[in-house]
């Protein structure tokens, strides 16, 4: 059923957590509606549907791909269950929003998209960030050389995590702290310098064996350094910040923009504040995928952005765990 002129239908591939957010995002929207949702219990299921009004409810998670009032499928899983439930739901016709990180396997990645083209579908990784109006001012600003020659990008996320039984703390679903937060330093040190040269990185395991803490320095176009460190057992922190020859630009909630504004430093001056309007960053990532689906414009990210964010985790990895830079 075509989808011109009215709202794009979504269904939610789990009930997890992080539902909410998306739940929440698209209640306002005028372009969007959550219309099912289904879980690996019927029961927990119907709960869910009947806690957020939720008209469809499925039992799995193959039946939600068949429901023909589905337009697109948000994969809200745990990592390494993303590929596998994308294609699936590609080859079912369904447009997909999967949540970040897509994959650390550049491969995987390949497939994934493969499938998209296949199925004539969109497939959009949710890196809800990049579609807040802060990160895009901070791509404007140094864009357009506000502080000068870009040389230099530094990114933290880190947060503390004490429940073991987490997904973010098994490796067989693909855990770990660059995977949960480190992606987002990675996507934002992409985003401003391009694509990583060569990186170096170092890891600490938690007695799961997921890595809890990462650092890494990254070699990147034109002689910029980028470095980042992530965390799950560190107290919450999130930066991004941009260094140029003439000044720097630091954002201070860089990755949920609760707190959105962005800090202008031109040489050893006092910061100048720049501030930025509020807005729900899943609500418009909802709203882009729409325009997508109903041909009014191109996603904004797609299989090259994802490929990039695989390549780079898979080298930081490999990195880490030979205690080796790896050129990429
Ligand atoms: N963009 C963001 O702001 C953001 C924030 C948080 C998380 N995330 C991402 O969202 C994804 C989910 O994270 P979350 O914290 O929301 O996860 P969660 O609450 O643990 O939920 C994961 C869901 O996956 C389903 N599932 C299927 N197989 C599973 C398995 N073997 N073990 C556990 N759950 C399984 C379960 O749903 P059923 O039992 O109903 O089938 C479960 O509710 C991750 O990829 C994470 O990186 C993104």
């Amino acid at each position: 059923m075509g989808v011109e002129g009215r709202r794009v239908r979504f269904g939610l591939l789990s009930t997890a957590r992080i539902n909410g957010a998306v739940l929440a995002g698209a209640l306002p929207s005028e372009e969007v509606d959550v219309v099912a949702v289904a879980s690996r219990s019927r029961d927990r299921a119907e709960r869910y549907a009947s806690e957020h009004g939720l008209e469809r409810v499925h039992g799995s998670y193959d039946a939600l791909l068949e429901d023909p009032d589905v337009d697109a499928v948000y994969v809200s899983l745990p990592n390494g269950l993303h590929v596998e439930w994308s294609v699936r739901a590609l080859e079912a016709g369904k447009h997909v929003l999967c949540e970040k990180p897509l994959t650390r396997h550049p491969e995987a990645a390949e497939r994934a998209f493969a499938a998209a083209e296949a199925a004539d579908r969109f497939l959009v990784e949710a890196f809800m960030w990049r579609h807040s109006p802060q990160t895009q001012r901070l791509q404007a600003l140094v864009a357009e050389g506000a502080i000068g020659e870009l040389r230099l990008v530094r990114a933290a996320f880190s947060f503390s995590l004490t429940d073991l039984g987490d997904v973010r703390m098994r490796p067989e679903l693909d855990g770990g702290a660059l995977m949960d937060v480190g992606c987002y330093c990675v996507s934002g040190i992409r985003l401003l310098a391009g694509e990583p040269q060569r990186v170096l990185g170092e890891l600490v395991r938690a007695s799961t064996g997921v890595d809890v803490r990462f650092a890494a320095v990254l070699g990147l176009p034109n002689g910029v350094l980028g470095h980042f460190d992530c965390a799950l057992d560190l107290p919450g922190r999130s930066a991004l910040e941009a260094v140029g020859s003439e000044g720097s630009l630091t954002l201070d909630d860089p990755w949920h923009a609760r707190r959105p504004g962005i800090d202008l430093r031109r040489g050893d001056g006092e910061p100048e504040r720049i501030e930025v309007g509020a807005a729900d960053s899943y609500r418009l990532e909802l709203e882009s995928l729409a325009r997508a689906i109903r041909g009014e414009a191109d996603p904004l990210l797609g299989r090259d952005d994802a490929l990039g964010q695989a390549r780079t985790l898979a080298a930081l990895y490999r990195s880490a765990e030979e205690g080796r830079a790896v050129e990429l």
